[in-house]
């Protein structure tokens, strides 16, 4: 059982790796034995991380690189391929928001900045497309590899607000089941491409929306608590069981799935 789940000497990719949940997860999957590449966009924060990450003794390789642009991470996986000679897992965990691509109570639909809109597009879209492609070329040499993008709440419903990042959310899922039907039949059954789809949690991108400044939850973070069965937000760390699953040979055969870790919110009718 325990190596069913095994990710040790694994090299796990994480985009986003510098941030709230890219972070969590690598930490986890380090004190797995993997071996981890932290990527972030600025190269402070990356190093930050890995100052971070020495506690647990390991060597963890950090990278700034922007994941829309296709020459910084082609220049990537040559220093990965150089240090490691392998990519076993990609986790697409870069993403975030912009005021002009989200709605505030007091605007509509038409107050959005098409530039702001185009940007969280690129960022969190293209900034898991272009990685998928350059990483798992590697994967389709290896015929084996894993890759694991991070879908959304609203992904598939329409959730308030975040407008911009609903339409990238959901092109995520199509990513994912298009990639996982590709990779399947192109180059054999060991590449898979799933991804999970987080419920609420609270990170950097959503703290203000969910809590005031003294903790206390807003009134979209009460509405969001009434519509989940737990009756609570998630704890990063609660996203560590379905990665490690995902990364290792227990999901041999799952692919193209969107996964929820979400207390339920999914599921529940409201009603
Ligand atoms: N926090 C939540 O509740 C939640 C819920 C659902 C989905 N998600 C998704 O999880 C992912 C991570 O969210 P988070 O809360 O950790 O955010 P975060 O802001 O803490 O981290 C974002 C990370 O993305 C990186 N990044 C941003 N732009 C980049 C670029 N152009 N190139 C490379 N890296 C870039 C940053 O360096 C940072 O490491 C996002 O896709 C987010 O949409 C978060």
């Amino acid at each position: 059982m325990k190596e069913l789940f095994s990710v040790t000497g694994k090299v796990i990719v994480i985009t986003g790796g510098s941030g709230v949940l890219g972070g969590a997860i690598g930490e986890h999957l380090i004190q797995q034995g993997a071996k981890i590449v932290v990527i972030g966009y600025r190269e402070e924060s990356v190093i930050a991380k890995l100052k971070d990450l020495a506690r647990f003794g390991s060597d963890p390789l950090g990278l700034a690189v922007d994941c829309t642009k296709e020459d910084q991470l082609v220049t990537a996986r040559k220093k990965i391929m150089d240090r490691w000679g392998r990519i076993d897992v990609l986790i697409n965990g870069a993403g975030g928001n912009l005021p002009g691509a989200t709605i505030a109570p007091t605007q509509t639909i038409f107050d959005c900045k098409l530039d702001d809109i185009q940007s969280v597009i690129d960022l969190n879209l293209m900034g898991s497309v272009v990685p998928s492609l350059i990483f798992g070329k590697v994967m389709a040499e290896q015929k084996q590899g894993s890759i694991i993008n991070i879908s959304s709440m609203a992904a598939d419903r329409a959730i308030t607000r975040v407008f911009g990042y609903s339409l990238a959310k959901a092109a995520i899922d199509q990513l994912t089941k298009w990639m996982a039907m590709e990779m399947a039949h192109k180059f054999g059954d060991g590449i898979r491409v799933n991804a999970i789809a987080p419920g609420f949690f609270i990170g950097n991108q959503n703290r203000r929306l969910l809590t005031e400044e003294d903790g206390s939850y807003t009134e979209r973070g009460k509405t969001i608590i009434n519509n989940t069965p737990m009756s609570r937000f998630g704890d990063i760390t609660e996203l560590n069981g379905i990665v490690q699953y995902l990364s290792s040979d227990a999901s041999k055969f799952v692919t193209g799935t969107i996964i929820p870790i979400d207390g339920g919110f999914s599921a529940f009718s409201g009603v």
